[in-house]
């Protein structure tokens, strides 16, 4: 069974031209991938992601958090978009305008067909010289672990903005853009407490969209938000993809 959805949210849908969409881990949890505020599962049961997702971490402890990352990315290549990933990428061609803004790092957006995703908090299968910051290219030949910068011998540590880091101000701005010019803003599965994805829903309802959140659960943007659907996005966004034309 799944929550009715006021006839408002697809009117509003219609008429739209510009539609810009927030995801966080919430959209992959039917995926099987555990969100961030989920406790953590297996090996990795006692550690936290501010335990692990810190330059500091790195620095101290670089092959743990480098294994925890392979895990990361080994959970991700087992799981599949689901049909909340899948709607989204259909939903592109719907509208003039359309932009996808990511918290996530695992890449099933654009497995689904998302094209131009803004990926806020980069990509788990990118890799980076640590020491530099060089793009280094998907894979890597290094016995060592983590691997070995092939320039300057450093330790590779994967793309993603940890705690402490800052977004990229470019595709900050870019989505900042995309959330100012859209009728219609889709805040789907994110706790809305990390800055500064989670004060994008602001800036788009101060510049008059109408703001839609997905999650089951409650958060922090209730009182900002113009319709709350408490479901999961799976089913609700395939309704949506259905029900629109
Ligand atoms: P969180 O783990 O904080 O929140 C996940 C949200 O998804 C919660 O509000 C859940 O209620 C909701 N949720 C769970 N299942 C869902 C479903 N089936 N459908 C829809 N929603 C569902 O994840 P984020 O908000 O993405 O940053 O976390 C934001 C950032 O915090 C992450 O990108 C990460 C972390 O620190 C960095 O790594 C920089």
């Amino acid at each position: 069974m799944m929550i009715e959805i006021p006839k408002i949210l697809l009117e509003t849908l219609r008429d739209a031209k510009a539609v810009a969409v927030l995801t966080g881990a919430g959209i992959s949890a039917e995926s099987g991938i555990p969100t961030f505020r989920d406790a953590q599962t297996g090996l990795w049961a006692r550690y936290s992601p501010e335990d692990l997702a810190t330059p500091q971490a790195f620095h101290r402890n670089p092959r743990m958090v480098w294994e925890w990352y392979q895990w990361r990315r080994q959970l991700v290549l087992e799981a599949t978009p689901n049909a909340g990933h899948l709607a989204l990428a259909a939903m592109a061609d719907r509208f003039e305008s359309f932009r996808l803004i990511t918290q996530n790092v695992d890449g099933l957006h654009q497995r689904a067909g998302s094209k131009d995703v803004l990926e806020l908090h980069g990509n788990l299968f990118r890799n980076l010289c640590f020491r530099e910051g060089i793009e280094l290219g998907p894979s890597l030949d290094s016995p060592e672990i983590p691997p070995r910068c092939p320039h300057c011998g450093g330790p590779i540590r994967p793309g993603v903005i940890w705690f402490g880091e800052n977004v990229s101000e470019s595709l900050y701005e870019e989505s900042l853009e995309a959330c100012r010019r859209a009728d219609v803003l889709l805040v789907i599965g994110t706790s809305g407490l990390v800055h500064p994805a989670a004060g994008l829903p602001a800036k788009a309802k101060q510049a008059g969209a109408f703001v839609v959140e997905i999650n089951p659960e409650p958060t922090p943007l209730n009182t900002l938000v113009d319709l709350s659907l408490r479901d999961k996005s799976g089913s609700v966004l395939a309704w949506i993809l259905e029900n629109l034309s």
